[in-house]
């Protein structure tokens, strides 16, 4: 098939390189002319394990334009484009502009909304364009984003009739639901909204058990886990969720159920929780060392998890400046991110480690596990997220680690 996709974010690059990989002749749009340059010369943008080998890799099936005039042809067009928030909640200027572009140069294509949108979108989109217009919600995650493309749990299919956007994802092999539009737009959002509760839940669960001498966040969520109605996933207790997905959609639900009149207090709560933990996490250090000015801490971690470099609504960039605005000197070291303007970042871990005092695990990458007592000894360990193999004595504090 010939198959365009509009916005070529981490979400729209990825659809584009692996549906290309699969055969398909694909056109990447996008109005950033410096991105479309870098991706016809083969550079990857943004930090994604595997993308730029099967970017390589499709290149015959792949081009890049800014010019929406390349979208002539295309069966089957996705779109791709931020959904930020505004004041009154979800911002659609970006779905609509991009789609109200498509229908006057590729009336005849289906139009396949990936992009994150509240419920009734596909209905306006259908109405502005005169397009068939499907809901395809995804799922994947970055830092696995080609991996949870070529195999995920299930594709949601809104609009009818689904076959051509089916047909584009059979290769999956992945359970398919066909629905309404409607019905895909809200399993996305009360699907990241529901992960997003397990996070807040599980990290209020992890406060508890610092007060309970003898329980560790960790069992109690294995043990929970092992319930296959509650599953043993999302239930890492640590920072509170980032990125550019989880705030943002948290948000954009609650603003449209308040919309309604509806009820939505459970995630009203999950955000609350989520907005204060940072803060909550600097006084757990305060309380542990006493006064943070002038201390030498070095974070470990600074995207908003391990194998990316996004720096999205990062925790690690949250609990720096709170650590900044406590009077301390805060250096960072991250495998991947090696730029912000906040502080100073180590080109090397040892380096940062040395120069500090106290040491702060904040991400999730395997360079951390593996550090050893030897390597951290005489430093104050917060290991916010529960990654280092050390000894509950060797550790100032855990997350979720009750001390007697
Ligand atoms: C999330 C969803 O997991 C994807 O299914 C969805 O497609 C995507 O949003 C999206 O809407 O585009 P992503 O934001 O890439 O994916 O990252 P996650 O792996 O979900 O992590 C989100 C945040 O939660 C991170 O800060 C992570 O560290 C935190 N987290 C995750 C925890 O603190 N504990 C956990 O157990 C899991």
């Amino acid at each position: 098939m010939k198959i365009g996709v509009v916005g070529l974010g981490y979400v729209g690059i990825v659809t584009a390189a692996v549906l290309a990989n699969k055969g398909n002749e694909v056109v990447g749009v996008d109005v950033d002319q410096n991105k479309i340059q870098s991706l016809k010369k083969g550079v990857v943008p943004i930090f994604e394990p595997g993308l730029e080998n099967l970017i390589r890799n499709s290149a015959m099936k792949l081009n890049f334009t800014d010019n929406f005039n390349g979208l002539e042809g295309c069966e089957a067009i996705f779109i791709c484009v931020p959904t930020p928030n505004n004041k009154e909640g979800i911002d659609l200027t970006y779905v609509m502009d991009a789609s109200k572009k498509v229908s006057s140069c590729a009336k005849d294509s289906i139009l396949i909304i990936k992009s994150t949108v509240t419920p009734g979108t596909a209905r306006v989109v259908r109405k502005n364009t005169g397009m068939s217009v499907f809901s395809n919600p995804e799922f994947t995650r970055e830092g696995s984003a080609v991996y949870d493309t070529e195999h995920p749990d299930r594709i949601v299919i809104g609009g009818d009739p689904a076959d051509v956007c089916e047909s584009i994802w059979k290769f999956t092999g992945s359970k398919i639901i066909k629905t309404t539009n409607e019905n895909a737009e809200l399993i996305k959002y009360a699907s990241n909204a529901f992960l997003a509760t397990k996070i807040s839940f599980i990290n209020q669960i992890a406060d508890l058990c610092e007060t309970i001498p003898g329980a560790d966040v960790n069992v109690v969520a294995e043990g929970m886990g092992m319930d296959r109605r509650i599953g043993n996933e999302f239930l890492k207790a640590g920072l509170g969720y980032g990125g550019s997905c989880f705030p943002k959609d948290t948000k954009a639900l609650l603003s449209f159920s308040l919309d309604r009149n509806v009820d939505l207090s459970i995630i009203e709560s999950v955000i609350s929780y989520n907005d204060k933990r940072i803060k909550e996490l600097v006084s757990k250090i305060t309380d542990k060392i006493g006064s943070l000015r002038g201390k030498k801490i070095c974070i470990l971690g600074l995207a908003f998890k391990d194998n990316t470099d996004d720096l999205r609504e990062s925790r690690s960039i949250s609990l720096a400046q709170e650590l900044i605005r406590s009077g301390a000197i805060v250096k960072g070291f991250d495998p991947v991110v090696k730029n912000t303007d906040l502080m100073e970042i180590c080109n090397d871990i040892d380096q940062c480690i040395s120069f500090s005092e106290i040491i702060i695990t904040a991400t999730e990458w395997n360079l951390f596990k593996d550090l050893t007592k030897e390597e951290l000894s005489g430093k104050k360990v917060f290991d916010f997220r529960r990654i280092l193999n050390l000894e509950n004595s060797e550790i100032t504090m855990g997350v979720g680690i009750g001390k007697n």
